[in-house]
């Protein structure tokens, strides 16, 4: 297939110094920007639409000011983020509330939980698309640190697109049935199912 104007063809085109991706080096590229770049963002969708389908009333705020979306946005990926945990190796020996963590262990920190940490914010246990975060106060769905996803701001302006369109168009939400989970355990969280009805 002849180059393109996309991500694909400069993928292929990149060149540094004469040196080239591999077949293999550009295969693990696409491969991690797919898995990476689709499925966290399109889980991360289902996941805000059964917040809001749970939470009529802020369906409503948000319909009467459409203004909050980019705020909305950022509090359902706090809310109910696509990513649980994010995994690190443990450099040193350390001790985390009294137990010894030898160097080598991996750990895996549950940055939902610390998303939902009521002493890191207070009444982090509610919904609140009005919400103004205190300084200081960092938002974990992206992980932290220099592997910080790479995709946060492509992943929210998506997000605020589709916000925008669907608060606009659909009047009421709500959930139409059971809403099934992805396994637990899945490393990205969304819905396998999830039916809603508007009106
Ligand atoms: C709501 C959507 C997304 C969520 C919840 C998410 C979440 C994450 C998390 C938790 C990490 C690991 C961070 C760490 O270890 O500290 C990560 C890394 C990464 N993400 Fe995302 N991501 C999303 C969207 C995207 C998009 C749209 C792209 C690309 C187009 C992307 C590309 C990457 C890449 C390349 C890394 C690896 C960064 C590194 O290790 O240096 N992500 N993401």
């Amino acid at each position: 297939m002849a180059p393109r104007d996309d991500m694909l063809s400069n993928l292929i085109a990149v060149e540094e110094e004469g040196d080239r991706l591999s077949a293999s080096e550009l295969l693990a590229v696409v491969a991690m920007m797919l898995v990476a770049g689709t499925d966290t963002t399109r889980n991360q969708l289902s996941n805000m639409i059964h917040t809001f389908a749970e939470q009529p009333q802020q369906w409503v705020l948000l319909r009467s000011r459409p203004e909050l979306v980019a705020r909305a946005v950022e509090e359902a990926i706090r809310w109910e983020p696509a990513t649980e945990a994010v995994p690190r190796f443990v450099i040193e020996d350390i001790e985390i509330g009294g137990h010894a963590v030898p160097a080598g262990t991996m750990v895996l920190l549950m940055s939902m939980s610390a998303n939902h940490d009521t002493v890191a914010m207070p009444g982090a246990d509610r919904f609140d698309i009005e919400r103004e975060v205190p300084a200081g106060w960092h938002l974990l769905t992206f992980g932290g640190g220099i592997h910080h996803c790479l995709g946060a701001n492509l992943a929210r302006l998506e997000l605020t697109e589709a916000l925008a369109e669907l608060s606009a168009r659909l009047p009421v939400l709500r959930l139409a049935g059971p809403a099934q989970p992805t396994p637990a355990g899945s490393p990205i969280r969304g819905y396998t199912t999830l039916p809603i009805a508007w009106s």
